[in-house]
């Protein structure tokens, strides 16, 4: 038995979304962009997903501008209102610490370019502090970035007060919704968002399709510059099997978000409850409450996380230690760092995350065999520190 705990990473695609994609592949092979009949076949097809997107979230389809992802749609979301703004001579972007690499590497990129950049810290939970917001920003705040959930412990952090705080100093509110969107309700209306990003391959989509939410008549500058696609926004021949892909997900997620997230959420709470029922020295990392349905993320006294991750996988149970981005590396993460956790907590602990093809059979075989491999770990470390 193989069990998939790792759908903050990447989801398997549903199989709607497949036929979707391979039928978008075999027969709209036309350019969006081109008048003839197959030119405008892709172009319904685009036009079906833009609607399923903009519903999801409850946008306009003309405020949908297609992506090839998460990282793309942050990286537009900044650079391109950074862009835009920098003639206001606003010259100063704030996101929050444990935002995605996405997020935390275009700060940095333009922080040398001369933009002043703010890290908001969090609490131990992982909230961002509002208090830190409102001393930091000021009337040369171009964009706040804040994620709405993070991909490590699940957090969901109080986007619309965050928005009301920017907007008050005329700066944009820009949101990764990336682990969010299909697995909770998001409305960009309640939220107050300016910019939203979203990624098809985290609720069951194919990779290489994402969103950027673009408020209308928000000033933006394109990063991605050549054609007139999107509506002048973001040039390139569109992948139009992928954004068909994302619509069907699109479609899907809102079918079914409230019923498929409390199945999802008794599950994670039972693996949860097992976890440290189970297993002595075991505490979970981050908000309990304010948090997705799907994820959580353990520390386990004694037991170095990578150790423990391979022991799983040896025993066909596939987990993360964090980000994708940051497994295979020994740094501890930078957001667990930034809730305050001391160092021997953050290089023990592992996210879980579940999704559509989770099911009890597999939580309950994740609870059986943890036992076993964090004693034998821990006797590992003890004859170390003895020896
Ligand atoms: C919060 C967050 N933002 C952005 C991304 C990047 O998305 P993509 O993989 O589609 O580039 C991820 C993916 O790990 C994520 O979790």
């Amino acid at each position: 038995m193989r069990v998939y705990f790792d759908y903050n990473a990447t989801t398997p695609l549903a199989p709607d979304v497949t036929e979707a994609v391979v039928r978008a592949t075999r027969d709209v092979f036309g350019n969006a962009s081109s008048v003839h009949h197959f030119g405008q076949q892709a172009k319904a097809a685009m036009d079906d997903a833009r609607s399923a997107v903009a519903a999801l979230v409850n946008g306009d389809p003309s405020e949908i501008v297609f992506t090839s992802g998460g990282t793309e749609s942050d990286n537009f979301a900044i650079r391109g209102a950074a862009d835009a703004l920098e003639p206001t001579g606003r010259r100063h972007l704030i996101a929050s610490a444990v935002e995605h690499e996405a997020v935390l590497n275009t700060l940095r990129s333009l922080a040398r370019k001369g933009w002043r950049t703010t890290l908001l810290p969090v609490d131990h939970t992982g909230i961002v502090s509002v208090d830190r917001l409102r001393e930091a920003i000021t009337g040369d705040t171009a964009v706040v970035s804040v994620m709405h959930a993070n991909n490590e412990i699940g957090t969901i952090q109080p986007i619309a007060d965050i928005a009301a705080i920017a907007h008050e100093h005329g700066a944009l509110m820009h949101t990764d919704a990336v682990q969010t969107v299909g697995k909770i309700p998001v409305d960009v209306r309640a939220l107050g968002a300016d910019l939203l990003s979203l990624s098809a391959h985290k609720f069951n989509g194919p990779k290489g399709a994402g969103v950027l939410w673009i408020k209308r008549g928000t000033r933006m500058q394109p990063i991605v510059t050549g054609g007139k696609h999107e509506r002048n926004r973001r040039a390139g021949t569109e992948n139009v099997p992928a954004i068909a892909g994302l619509g069907v997900a699109a479609q899907l997620a809102a079918g079914k978000l409230s019923g498929e997230g409390a199945r999802i959420a008794a599950l994670r709470d039972r693996l949860e409850a097992g976890i440290l029922g189970g297993i002595a020295g075991t505490a979970v990392n981050g908000a309990v409450d304010a948090r997705v349905p799907n994820t959580t993320n353990i520390s386990f006294e004694r037991v170095e996380a990578e150790s423990l991750l391979i022991a799983l996988d040896l025993e066909g149970i596939a987990v993360s230690t964090g980000s994708a981005c940051s497994s295979g590396t020994l740094e501890p993460s930078h957001v667990l760092r930034a809730m305050g956790l001391p160092t021997h907590r953050t290089q023990s602990s592992l996210r879980f995350s579940l999704g559509m093809f989770s099911t009890a059979e597999e939580v309950d075989r994740v609870v059986e065999v943890l036992p076993r491999l964090v004693e034998k770990l821990r006797g590992l470390t003890r004859k170390t520190v003895t020896a």
